[in-house]
């Protein structure tokens, strides 16, 4: 099967995936095996699907690489944050249903724990109705993953825990679902603005994790209220909220390093990350080779460079079943992802640079961490070689790492 772009649809394309319905878990919109009808492309943009998965015979065995009940758990979680959400906009009191969520964020941590493949095949949430709570519920999902490869430096980090408690992301997962929920108190003229704030209404948005803090806290969990007040600090101090002195009224230092909790170290890259490459009311969806790109050359010092290490090893920049374009002029399906060289995944060939189909595309895979001349120059026609050359190899491993 093969990711293809909605846009890119063809007549006779076959659903290797059902489509489901944002709003409902159990429910689809379309079931597997069912011809796409091109009609349905303006619907499908509508619920927030940018990308379906196709039939194809010669790529069956990704079948097996993308586990089909992850999307199913994201959707469970998903549902959940819509209801509460839903009840905070039409102006009932913040009531939240800590039990449903924590059920929810224990069962998608559990099926990460137990998947042999889901760890770096990233799969954002496939369908959604609204940008809040589908942003939410990737944030969470990317946290958690972040967490998962960071075992070790948990431990570390969480040290007055014993280690069975501080390898427990739990109270990570619920923080991030609940890290925007001060959004819904910010004028929707400011956060559905399609151009640049003005100083004044970033202002405004700036509020908006002291906001969500103060919804949240006494409800839930300290470490998860941290997460909602500090997802926008920096780690080299700078970011926000401004801190104050209680006492005085007077502004304190910004809380940098270690001093922010892990738990927000790690929402932080993963808010940033989802926010880029989600569709937005001013911007369209960034290819994740760009985002990685962006983050390592336009936020140095922001983040954890442990944490923004473990980031970069799940994260791939070109999701397995995506179909690219080689500067060959080779056209392939990136079959695997290699942490250790991000950039340069395993690919299949489909068609030669004439735009023939290989008659056997299995005979057509090629390593390309072990070329220095081929590389992937084209996803869904943007030019990604600019940003190649940094993600060819995974960064240093900070001093004194603890992977
Ligand atoms: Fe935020
Ligand atoms: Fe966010």
């Amino acid at each position: 099967m093969l990711r293809v772009a909605v846009d890119h649809i063809t007549p006779g394309m076959i659903l290797a995936r059902p489509i489901p319905l944002p709003h409902d878990p159990h429910r689809y919109l379309l079931q597997r095996d069912i011809e796409l009808p091109l009609d349905l492309v303006p619907r499908l943009k509508q619920l927030g699907v940018l990308e379906v998965w196709i039939r194809n015979r010669d790529l069956e065995f990704l079948e097996t690489m993308i586990d089909e009940g992850l999307g199913d758990q994201q959707r469970e979680v998903y549902a959940i944050v819509r209801k509460n959400f839903e009840q905070v906009m039409r102006g009932a009191s913040l009531d939240l249903d800590i039990r449903h969520f924590q059920d929810a964020i224990g069962s998608l941590f559990d099926f990460l724990k137990a998947s042999s493949c889901g760890n770096m095949l990233l799969q954002k949430l496939d369908a959604f109705d609204n940008y809040l709570m589908s942003h939410s519920t990737n944030v969470c999902y990317l946290a958690l993953l972040t967490g998962m490869r960071l075992e070790r430096y948990m431990i570390q980090e969480r040290n007055a825990k014993s280690a069975r408690d501080a390898k427990d992301l739990r109270q990570l997962g619920l923080g991030c679902l609940l890290h925007d929920i001060g959004k819904m108190h910010i004028p929707v003229e400011i956060l559905n603005k399609p151009s640049k704030l003005t100083a004044e209404e970033y202002e405004i948005m700036k509020t908006h994790p002291t906001i969500g803090y103060n919804m949240l806290k006494g409800q839930i969990h300290a470490a998860a209220a941290q997460v909602v007040l500090n997802h926008h600090q920096r780690y080299d101090g700078k970011g926000y909220p401004q801190r104050v002195n209680v006492a005085t009224g007077e502004p304190s230092p910004a809380q940098q390093g270690k001093q922010i909790h892990i738990f927000s170290r790690i929402a932080t890259i993963a808010d940033i990350y989802d926010a880029a490459t989600s569709q937005r009311c001013y911007s369209a969806a960034k290819p994740s080779v760009q985002v990685l790109h962006e983050l390592r050359t336009w936020c140095k010092g922001c983040f954890d460079p442990i944490v923004e290490r473990a980031f970069y090893e799940i994260i791939p920049p070109f999701p397995i079943g995506k179909t690219v374009k080689l500067n060959n002029g080779v056209e392939a399906v990136v079959v695997d992802f290699n942490p250790r060289y991000p950039a340069s995944p395993k690919v299949q060939g489909l068609r030669d640079p004439y735009g023939q189909r290989y008659a056997d595309p299995s005979l057509e895979e090629i390593d390309l961490a072990l070329y220095t001349d081929l590389c992937v120059a084209r996803v869904d026609d943007i030019d990604v070689t600019p940003y190649l050359a940094l993600q060819r190899e995974l960064m240093p491993e900070p001093d004194g790492v603890l992977l």
